[in-house]
């Protein structure tokens, strides 16, 4: 009962965090994958920011700092994966705004924008939201078999990231509800439910994400949510006269000029361009699934869906192939 009580509880302390922090002075920047943009850091009323130093860095998950880029004057250095991805805007004296280009999965997070000199210094915090969709994922060697480093790797497989917490936040807000529990990018294992029910927490508690705390990255085994973006290239069924094993499946993509999809594809082309296809179809990591946006008869009638059929026999010519082809 004490359980069920810290559940609802945690649930509405959690829902009064998330609104706090919309409404309050962090500025947050929504943006999709490939996307150019902007952090701002303007500081007004102060003089000219040139001789200042200005650093931006990246607070990762474990709340470590990452360096982006330090300026000091004509002086400028960026650092790791953002060389050559960032520079300041420098829009007028007082601007120590960032431009951020081709934005990618693992740039998502919260940024610091700092102007030291001395005196005052200044601390802008932003957040980079992308937009996106969260998806549950465990691996053909079954249920709850990864751990915390598994979990990065097979979302990486599934051209994904681990979810944020506030990412499958805003799933459930949208309706996700998974029974399983999950990975999450903070060290949590959590799961979503819209629809309490017996084996899910119990029918009588509040509808939110329940919550498994911090778990032991090397030793605890769950599932894992990722999270992908906007996709880069082009999603599609492969039109087959027949239909096909796995190994057929890989090489009909290969011939078309492209590569059989991952499981990331299906899902952000399913929930971001609504694509639609009542056909079974084989994916890279050996499952098939098919995509429904317009629930019907025969087809997910109840709900928009990406529809998991399993791990057939790789043997079995018993489906289709979806495809995808980067645009590089
Ligand atoms: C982003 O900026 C880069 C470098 O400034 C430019 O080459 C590219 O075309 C821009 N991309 C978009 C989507 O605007």
């Amino acid at each position: 009962m004490l359980a069920l009580l810290f559940l609802v509880l945690l649930t509405t302390s959690l829902n009064l965090h998330i609104e706090a922090q919309d409404s309050g002075s962090r500025t947050k920047v929504y943006a999709n994958r490939g996307d150019n943009i902007t952090l701002p850091c303007h500081l007004e009323g102060q003089s000219s920011l040139f001789g200042n130093r200005i650093k931006w860095t990246k607070i990762e998950d474990d709340s470590s700092e990452t360096d982006v880029l330090i300026s000091m004057g004509f002086h400028k250095k960026t650092y790791g994966n953002f060389q050559s991805r960032v520079y300041l805007l420098e829009a007028d004296d007082n601007d120590a705004t960032l431009v951020l280009t081709d934005i990618d999965l693992k740039d998502y997070g919260t940024y610091k924008c700092e102007v030291i000199n001395g005196l005052n210094d200044k601390i802008i915090e932003v957040d980079l939201e992308l937009q996106g969709v969260v998806f549950p994922y465990s691996p053909l060697r079954g249920r709850y078999n990864l751990n915390f480093h598994d979990a990065e790797a097979a979302c990486l497989e599934q051209d994904a990231v681990v979810a944020s917490f506030e990412q499958l936040f805003e799933a459930w807000r949208g309706g996700l509800d998974w029974c399983n529990a999950g990975w999450l990018n903070d060290g949590t294992v959590q799961y979503p439910i819209t629809n309490p029910r017996e084996p899910c927490g119990g029918a009588r508690t509040s509808a939110g994400l329940r919550n498994y705390g911090q778990q032991d990255k090397s030793n605890s085994r769950y599932d894992v949510f990722c999270f992908t973006s906007s996709l880069k290239g082009h999603f599609y069924y492969l039109i087959q006269p027949k239909k096909l094993s796995y190994n057929e499946a890989v090489q009909a993509c290969k011939n078309d000029g492209a590569e059989i999809a991952k499981v990331g594809h299906i899902y952000a082309a399913w929930k971001l361009l609504g694509y639609d296809r009542c056909d079974a179809g084989w994916l890279a990591d050996g499952s098939v699934r098919y995509p429904i946006a317009r629930p019907r008869m025969n087809c997910s009638p109840t709900e928009a869906a990406v529809r998991f059929v399993g791990f057939p026999d790789k043997k079995h010519k018993l489906y289709g192939v979806y495809c995808y082809k980067s645009q590089e």
